[in-house]
């Protein structure tokens, strides 16, 4: 691993935070309150390459590595969580999957609009029964005579599902396969056959919109199958593994907001005639932040780097990615909860972040795998046993 970081990466860096801090931080709160998705910052977090960031530019990305990506990221959760899922979700589920399985037709429809930011994409593998046991899914896709699928079944969870443009669907075509018997399919949400159901009201991240969407005999058109017939599970799987090194970003900067309001906090505010940070009990808290803040964010780089690897030679970085995952997310817990406890009663108020902090934390706990899936993939991989 190299630490050093490259001029581009840090352009790119430094791009992501000018946005975050001039306009994301600033409108976090509002749109927090209001629940009303931020689409202007979305369109100008486009405008700027981070949309699409590992999109190579022939398909209106940045072409920039995973490491790139990792530290944008990290810049926009910092800004703010909620803006930062709707990122991950048009980087790393959307346009991943597409760029590694798609055809070149595929790549111009689907990844050029949402690379660019002009469109929002989203992923749906989740329904509701069924979220960490994916292949329990009952969506149904039945292949007819002349080549066309037609698709019937609910889907939940739907991040950016509300304004999606496109969606990457996966449906069972032979439920007796199983995990063979998944194909992905890339979804139109203007024909006839879709529906949205209503918007979830949720803890946190609220202004990223989420709901149900319904599929009523619509049609899917042969090239629009993702990859081939059958092979929607690992295209699923796959998309996660670079998915979760999105959220594991997004839990560092979040983390890295909660750690830097607690810093400056602990030198301002005074209690028995000193600052507190001077008490042991505090300076506890704050190394201990530190501590799992580097490895966290050390983690997500080794991801990143695993990635690029696998990007350039093949194989796989499920590991590397669940490491940092759940490694990040539990961080990004743990910081905002202490962050919060630092700020006492100003901490439980609306009047500071603290308590947006710690209500978006625990969705990174949650989606892409629990933590509980991630401990799963580390230790089937770990000891090959099931
Ligand atoms: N890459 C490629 N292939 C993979 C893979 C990976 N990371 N992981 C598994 N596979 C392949 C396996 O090799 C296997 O293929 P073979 O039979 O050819 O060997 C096949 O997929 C099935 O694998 P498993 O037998 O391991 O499958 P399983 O049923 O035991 O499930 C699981 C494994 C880890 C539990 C998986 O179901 C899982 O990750 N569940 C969690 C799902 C999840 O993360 N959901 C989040 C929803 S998306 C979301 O939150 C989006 C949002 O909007 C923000």
């Amino acid at each position: 691993m190299d630490f050093g970081f490259t001029d581009e990466q840090l352009m790119i860096r430094d791009v992501a935070r000018r946005i975050a801090q001039e306009k994301i931080a600033p409108s976090a709160e509002h749109f927090d309150r209001t629940g009303e998705f931020p689409l202007e910052n979305i369109r100008l977090l486009g405008e700027n390459g981070l949309m699409g960031i590992e999109v190579p530019e022939a398909y209106g990305g940045a072409g920039m590595d995973p490491i790139s990506y990792v530290l944008a990221m990290i810049e926009i959760a910092a800004g703010d969580c909620a803006h930062s899922t709707i990122v991950s979700v048009n980087n790393s589920l959307f346009c991943n999957g597409i760029l590694k399985f798609g055809t070149e037709e595929q790549k111009q429809l689907y990844v050029r609009a949402i690379a660019e930011g002009r469109e929002i994409g989203a992923f749906a593998l989740t329904e509701p029964q069924s979220g960490s046991d994916a292949t329990a899914m009952r969506c149904r896709a039945v292949k007819r005579d002349d080549g066309r699928f037609v698709i019937n079944g609910k889907k939940s969870w739907i991040t950016s599902g509300p304004v999606a443009k496109y969606i990457v669907l996966f449906a069972m075509t032979d439920p007796d396969k199983g995990a063979k018997g998944v194909t992905a399919f890339m979804i139109d949400t203007a024909k006839p056959g879709f529906f949205r159901g209503k918007t979830e009201p949720k803890l946190g991240i609220r202004a990223s919109a989420t709901c149900e969407i319904e599929f009523q005999d619509y049609i899917a058109e042969a090239h629009e199958v993702l990859g081939t017939e059958g092979e929607g599970f690992k295209i699923a799987m796959g998309v996660l593994d670079a998915g979760r090194i999105g959220i594991a970003s997004q839990a560092v900067g979040l983390a890295r907001a909660a750690y830097e309001a607690a810093v400056a906090y602990v030198k301002e505010r005074k209690s028995f005639g000193q600052a507190i940070g001077s008490f042991q009990m505090i300076q506890a808290k704050i190394a201990d932040m530190k501590c799992r803040l580097d490895a966290a964010e050390l983690l997500t780089l080794r991801a990143a780097w695993a990635k690029a690897n696998a990007d350039r030679n093949g194989g796989r970085y499920s590991t590397e990615a669940s490491v940092a995952k759940l490694s990040a997310s539990e961080t990004a817990m743990f910081i905002t909860h202490q962050a919060l406890q630092i700020h006492g009663g100003m901490g439980y108020s609306k009047e500071m972040p603290l308590e947006r902090y710690f209500r978006d934390a625990k969705i990174t706990e949650i989606y892409e795998g629990t933590s509980e899936i991630q401990r799963l993939v580390i230790a089937r991989n770990e000891t090959g046993l099931r």
